[in-house]
């Protein structure tokens, strides 16, 4: 019989947990406590003084490779202050392992095992995060690259006994699922703009459909013109790229309730005729990171199994400005069959967006997220690393924001001040595209979006433009898509509760 593997496979990374130390292992990870970094108090056959005189500091995701006996190379890990020591702290310091040993396939680790018994941490959830963080850590897109550095890590072997009632295999699964669908987002944002065109985004969706469980449904452009998309159709005018809108639906038996989850998919943002600057459009095969959140959480729903009904809006087209492109002044009725007047071409997440929002409103979930790569204005709110959270319901947007801080998600709220609608007011049409000051340029599309939530229906925003894209690297990411969001939807799926809804007066 084979030995009992207790966790699972990843696309390239077996975790599993062993008694002792593999002879085979080229690598061994151990944690180290900043205020224990001290002769007798670091792990064998770690040197407190020769780490120390190395300039390390054991600061959480810090490490130091050092030769150690057998020819294996030994990885201290950074796990800042034991006093401060949390569950995220493993997957900070597992992706460092997994980034330090990217060279080596085959890993050890005590991190498990060493979990100190006073933090009263639980050992499954350090078990899930490690997972985390070593499937997110040896990350890299070398797709296009000729000599691809690719992490060669194949195997992580944590030490430690199932003492939990099987409780760490699943938690490992659990990990590397999640990690696996943060991955799988990254590489669709990483993807160039053409060649992950609407068209080929939406085979994506199918096939990721098939293979994961959940039913995907492709509208090509007669069918958007068909469900009276203009907002959709508008955009992309200037394209010589079909759109596509794609509608995804995870359906468990006996689901709590239902979670629509909209994501903008910009393909590639020139800006349309309110064309972008050569370096404003640096990076905008970006604008499709809110899609690609949400394709990603939908691969993983059929292994994690929340138990939620998940309906997916994606409406997707490039932004271009071509002969026949959005005329500044044109007027596009959104499926809502609410006008806009856009005097912003540029402003076109919005617009896709509103028709997104409308569709998923009509199917009556209990509370609907979007994400989207919204406005630059957001990160001169909040940085590059920080997303904003608005919404128009105080308990649901308190759901999202505890899912993202359970997630290691870093979002802030953004409020949606009702006297800015009327600077949206327009002269010929319902509403304008954007507001025309210089000011709360985040807040303007939250409101915006606003309008296309029909009333009472609990709903989230999520402006992901400065996370989306990382401009540094850092220990869970490397710099271009991070993924973001996957693990909030993840969590707030895993523990939605349909909040109560307000009654709309006639
Ligand atoms: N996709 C951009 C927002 C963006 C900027 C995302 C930087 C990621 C990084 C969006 O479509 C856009 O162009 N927004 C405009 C809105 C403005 C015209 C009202 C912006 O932020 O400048
Ligand atoms: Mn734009
Ligand atoms: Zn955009």
């Amino acid at each position: 019989m084979p030995e009992r593997v207790l966790a699972c496979v990843s696309m390239s990374i077996a975790l599993q947990l062993v008694p002792s130390v593999p002879d085979d292992a080229e690598v061994l990870g151990l944690g180290v406590f900043a205020d224990r970094l001290e002769e007798g108090q670091v792990p064998e056959p770690l040197d407190a003084a020769f780490l120390t005189s190395q300039g390390f500091a054991a600061k959480a995701g810090e490490t130091a490779v050092l030769p150690g006996p057998n020819g294996r190379l030994v990885v201290a890990l950074g796990l800042g202050p034991a006093a401060e020591l949390t569950s995220t702290t493993y997957r900070k310091a597992a992706a460092a392992l997994a980034r330090a040993a990217q060279r080596q396939s085959r890993v050890a680790t005590t991190l498990l095992a060493d979990v100190p018994a006073d933090s009263g941490l639980d050992r499954a959830e350090v078990a899930r995060l490690i997972a985390e963080g070593v499937v997110l850590g040896a990350y890299s897109y070398t797709a296009l690259k000729s000599d691809p550095e690719a992490s060669k890590v194949a195997a992580v072997h944590l030490l430690g006994a199932d003492g939990d009632g099987d409780a760490v295999g699943p938690a490992l699964e659990r990990g590397v699922v999640a990690a696996e669908a943060v991955c799988l987002a990254r590489d669709l944002v990483n993807e160039p703009g053409g060649e992950l065109t609407p068209t080929v985004f939406a085979e994506r969706a199918v096939e990721l459909g098939r293979a994961g469980g959940f039913r995907v449904d492709v509208l090509d452009r007669r069918a958007i013109e068909g469900e009276k998309m203009g907002g959709l159709l508008g955009v992309n005018r200037g394209s010589t790229e079909e759109p596509r809108f794609v509608r995804l639906a995870y359906e468990p038996e006996g689901a709590r309730g239902t979670v629509a989850l909209v994501g903008k998919g910009i393909t590639f943002d020139s800006g349309g005729l309110s064309l972008k600057t050569a370096d404003g459009m640096i990076g905008m095969k970006c604008d499709m990171a809110g899609a690609a959140a949400v394709l990603a959480t939908f691969s993983a729903l059929d292994r994690l199994k929340p138990p939620t009904r998940v309906l997916g809006y994606l409406p997707l087209t490039d932004n271009m400005p071509g002969g026949d492109a959005t005329r500044v002044g044109d007027v596009l009725r959104i499926r809502n069959g609410t006008t806009v007047e856009v005097l912003n071409t540029d402003a076109e997440g919005r617009l896709v967006l509103a028709d997104g929002l409308a569709a998923a409103s009509e199917d009556r979930p209990d509370a609907i997220v979007d994400l989207a790569t919204l406005t630059g204005a957001c990160m001169v709110a909040l940085g590059t690393r920080i997303a904003g959270l608005m919404g128009n319901d105080e308990a649901f947007v308190g759901q999202v924001q505890a899912a993202a801080d359970n997630a290691g998600e870093r979002v802030w709220p953004l409020p949606l001040p009702d006297d800015m609608r009327k600077s949206l007011d327009s002269e010929v049409a319902d509403l304008k595209n954007i507001a025309g000051g210089r000011f709360g340029g985040a807040l303007v599309a939250g409101v915006f979006l606003q309008e296309f939530v029909e009333a009472g229906t609990p709903w989230a925003h999520l402006d992901i433009a400065g996370p989306a894209d990382a401009q540094d690297e850092d220990v869970e990411s490397r710099k271009g898509g991070t993924g973001f969001g996957v693990r909030t939807l993840l969590r707030l799926l895993a523990d939605f509760e349909p909040p109560a809804r307000e009654v709309v007066q006639a």
